[in-house]
């Protein structure tokens, strides 16, 4: 019968490489936030970055648009190994690579509504038995009028806040009037009481004998 050793392991990844226990072997990022949102007219950057365990060997990756439900291609090349610069063929307008080492990011030129949408940057590995992998990243792109919203927000929000500072003020204000209003009071008695110290002072001054002037 077949024994245990016969069998051979059709897992390449759980490899130990420097140091760190690789659970997958080709991984595809497009970030911690897999979306951006951004003004049409504006220029993007759409991030992607690879990682493998064993490293590389003509990794083909690409970019692909969702133009409604059709994958199209926006760019595609092989990277021979790692730190070599691949000749990136670009399939859609004002597309740019600008990827370097493990990244293979590309920009997006003055964007339109058309391109909104879901982009896939797809990754294979012949090096790791073609092994596939694939991270999708949105664009949404927005119109000015959500700016020209903002500010409204911005308005309404420092009319009442002016609003609120107008009264406030006016609390500040009877406040410090009635604060005067004290102190005057506080110094009239306290002058009333100056006053009489003074007399009094005098008075003792008057008493006491007339000091020596020369
Ligand atoms: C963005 O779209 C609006 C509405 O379609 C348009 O008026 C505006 O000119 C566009 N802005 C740019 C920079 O293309
Ligand atoms: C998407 O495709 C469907 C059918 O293929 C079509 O009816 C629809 O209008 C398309 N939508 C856009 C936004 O192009
Ligand atoms: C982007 O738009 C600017 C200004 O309209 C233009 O000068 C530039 O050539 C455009 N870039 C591309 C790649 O279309
Ligand atoms: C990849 O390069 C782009 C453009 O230079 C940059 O915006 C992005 O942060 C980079 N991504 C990583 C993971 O280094
Ligand atoms: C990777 O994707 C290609 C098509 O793009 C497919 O032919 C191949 O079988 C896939 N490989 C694996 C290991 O899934």
């Amino acid at each position: 019968g077949p024994s245990i050793h016969g069998r051979r392991s059709v897992l390449p990844y759980s490899l130990f490489s420097s140091g760190v226990w690789c659970a997958q072997a080709l991984e595809m990022f497009v970030g911690k936030v897999p979306f951006l949102e951004a003004l049409n007219g504006s220029t993007v950057v759409l991030p992607c970055s690879y990682s493998s365990c064993i490293g590389i060997e003509n990794l083909y990756f690409n970019w692909q648009f969702n133009d409604n439900g059709t994958m199209k291609k926006v760019c595609e090349s092989t990277i021979k190994s790692e730190g070599v610069e691949p000749n990136v063929k670009i399939f859609r307008e004002r597309v740019e690579f600008v990827g370097k080492n493990n990244n293979v990011s590309i920009l997006l030129w003055n964007i339109t509504f058309d391109d909104g949408g879901q982009y896939t940057c797809f990754g294979r590995n012949p090096k790791e038995k073609d092994r596939n992998h694939s991270a999708i990243f949105s664009l949404i792109v927005v119109d000015k009028l959500r700016e020209v919203d903002n500010t409204l927000t911005i308005i309404i929000a420092s009319a009442v806040g002016g609003a609120i500072a107008l009264l406030m003020g006016f609390m500040l204000l009877k406040n410090f009037s009635l604060y005067v209003l004290s102190k005057l009071e506080k110094k009239n008695i306290s002058h009333w009481i100056d006053n009489t110290e003074h007399g009094l002072s005098g008075s003792k001054a008057d008493s006491k004998p007339t000091p020596k002037k020369k």
